[in-house]
């Protein structure tokens, strides 16, 4: 059995008083035991948040990190190495975000990956295709490819220690969430992509579901064989609201 996995990712969201207002309230909630839950903070408050998650059971992770795994002279990066150190167990590696506003390519994102494993922290692989892409039927190619980018340099093996987050870009901040069966489809698609390399690890592998996911419809996403979890953005900034999406992805 995978056990579920749900993600906030703040963003550029935030400020040293709203942050700990939301972990105070968070923390208030009722949360699920079943579930693994974490928060993503921006860089300048991890390690804030690291304080006031000491006991919670909310494990901590960055939005990105460097390519370059040891410290060096590389101006407003931060390693994985570094992020480690101040107390983060997980990094997203390769946000739609981050592709589409820093121009990050695959090769990069392979290499931040090999960056985040290499630190001891588990990488979380970003990938989701366009809505020209879905809609020109290319939507199980483009999440291939980018799989692909990690899996056929690095072998298959890597992703025991990973999380692939599937993420349509048209589904991404607009309240245009994937139904349940468009997700299904492709989470499943993916699994069988990487049994293909190996039955065992696909079948271990987490699989989350992130794209305008709320209380309303979390419970249905994560009703799919194929979903595990979610990584949620806008609706972890509400207290209510992220402990409503966790508890739905418990039993
Ligand atoms: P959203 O963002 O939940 O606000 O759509 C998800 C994400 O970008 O990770």
């Amino acid at each position: 059995m995978r056990r579920p996995l749900v993600a906030g990712n703040w963003k550029m969201y935030g400020t040293c008083a709203s942050i700990k207002q939301l972990l105070n309230e968070l923390t208030e909630q009722d949360l699920p035991d079943d579930v693994d839950m974490a928060v993503f903070p921006g860089l300048i408050y991890l390690q804030a948040v690291d304080a006031l998650l000491a006991g919670s059971g909310i494990a901590l992770g960055a939005q990105d990190c460097a390519v370059q795994l040891e410290e060096g002279a590389m101006t407003g990066e931060t390693s994985a190495l570094q992020l480690k150190d101040i107390g983060c167990s997980a990094v997203l590696v390769g946000h739609s975000e981050r592709r589409q506003l820093q121009d990050e390519t695959d090769g990069v994102i392979c290499r931040k990956f090999i960056a985040a494993q290499a630190a001891g922290l588990t990488p979380i692989l970003c990938v989701g295709e366009s809505l020209a892409e879905r809609q020109a039927g290319q939507a199980v190619a483009k999440v291939q490819q980018q799989i692909d980018a990690v899996l056929l340099e690095l072998g298959v093996d890597v992703f025991n220690n990973a999380v692939i987050a599937y993420e349509p870009i048209w589904a991404i901040g607009s309240g245009l969430t994937a139904t349940p069966e468009q997700a299904q489809e492709i989470h499943a698609q993916i699994r069988a992509h990487v049994a293909k390399y190996s039955a065992t690890v696909a079948q271990g592998l987490r699989i989350l579901y992130g794209g305008s996911v709320k209380a309303a419809n979390a419970a249905e996403l994560f009703a799919q064989v194929d979903i595990d979890g979610g990584l949620v953005g806008g609706a972890s900034l509400n207290a209510k609201e992220f402990s409503a999406i966790c508890r739905a992805a418990g039993n």
